[in-house]
């Protein structure tokens, strides 16, 4: 299998008001084969928003990328904090179906005058026509009715918004989609008919990989491939679907995702009980590990020393513990052995 995606030591930082610099991505490295849907979890706050936009070069100020080296279906770009991009990287390699969009769209534009305005900012060849012919199959497969596409956005529910803008970032046909968050605004069927066009289009190579960001934990389990679990700004764990829900290697994964993905029904108990606390203000990350405050595993060396990843480029995870216990199966009740000292 070809690879997709090489992101290497990915570094990016909102610069506060102070002019300090918060560091939302710190150092991250992430690979994507042709074919994949790369599920992205983590709590409120982890940094997937961020590291989606990193990725997608459309970091916007108060939010610089810092440094490292992205290659999308072979095309590759260094970051640095200028933030130049080729005109033909957004949309085209890469489209990012951000978070919260529903209120993005333009009040006073028709949605046809959106897709022309896709073509205009991107300089594509496909021509008007084709381009809104493309956008009403796709609208025909997420269930809306060709009138979508000569309506004002405030004639429209929020559902439907919300597959608008999937078709409005689909319609290049980039490589890589990152879809932040896209069927929270949306009801089971069409969470659906998106997740069944998304895998449509890579399996007709219309686009090469998707990551799909959610807290939907149970619906991240049933389209990923693999899942990358991110804690403070890191990837702290990326694994099968499968091995995330069976066999994290990773505490914060277990604990995150192996009450709600594990199979019935004796896991009712751990349902009700997730971790204390929420994850650290990052700009005065804890050291070493910086799960290290909420973690009932934690030894010594964990705050004082940052774990490195143990695995492959496609699968690792970055734990003392399991550095040293790589065939003893991680407890979540043992993980949260700590919740009565961590404050909420
Ligand atoms: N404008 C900003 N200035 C300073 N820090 C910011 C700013 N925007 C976000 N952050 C910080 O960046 C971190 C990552 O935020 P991000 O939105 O990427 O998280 P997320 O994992 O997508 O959360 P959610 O699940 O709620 O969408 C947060 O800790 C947040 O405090
Ligand atoms: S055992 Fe240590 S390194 Fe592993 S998650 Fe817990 S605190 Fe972090
Ligand atoms: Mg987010």
């Amino acid at each position: 299998m070809s690879r997709l995606l090489e992101a290497t030591n990915l570094n990016a930082a909102y610069l506060t008001p102070e002019g300090r610099e918060v560091k939302a991505v710190d150092d991250v490295s992430l690979y994507i084969d042709e074919g994949e849907i790369l599920g992205c979890a983590g709590e409120s706050g982890c940094g997937k928003s961020t590291l989606g936009n990193v990725l997608a070069l459309t970091a916007r100020p108060p939010l610089y990328p810092i440094s490292g080296r992205i290659t999308i279906d072979g095309q590759t770009i260094s970051l640095d904090r200028e933030n130049k991009v080729p005109r033909t990287w957004r949309g085209e390699v890469v489209s990012m179906l951000p978070q919260g969009a529903l209120n993005s769209l333009s009040p006073t534009a028709r949605i046809r005058n959106l897709v022309g305005d896709v073509m205009k900012a991107h300089d594509a060849k496909m021509g008007k026509d084709e381009a809104l012919d493309r956008a009403r199959d796709r609208m025909k497969e997420l269930g809306l009715p060709p009138r979508a596409l000569d309506a004002y956005p405030h004639e429209l529910s929020g559902g439907m918004k919300q597959r608008v803008i999937t078709v409005i970032s689909t319609l290049l046909n980039p490589k890589l989609l990152i879809a932040d968050e896209p069927t929270s605004a949306l009801d089971v069927s069409s969470q659906r008919a998106l997740v069944e066009m998304l895998r449509e289009m890579l399996n007709q190579g219309i686009m090469k990989g998707v990551i799909f960001v959610t807290h939907d934990l149970p619906l991240l389990k049933s389209i990923s491939d693999r899942i990358a679990v991110m804690y403070a700004g890191q990837i702290v764990e990326v694994a099968s679907a499968e091995t995330i829900a069976d066999n994290a290697r990773h505490p914060y994964s277990t604990a995150l995702l192996n009450a709600v993905l594990a199979p019935e029904p004796d896991t009712l108990v751990k349902r009700v009980e997730g971790i204390r606390g929420a994850p650290p203000s990052l700009a005065k990350p804890p050291s070493g590990c910086r799960f290290h405050p909420r973690c009932g595993l934690v030894m010594d060396i964990c705050s004082a020393k940052q774990p490195a990843p143990v695995g492959t480029d496609l699968e690792f995870a970055c734990c003392h513990w399991t550095a040293q216990h790589p065939d003893q199966v991680i407890r979540v009740e043992d993980v949260l052995a700590r919740n009565d000292e961590v404050e909420e």
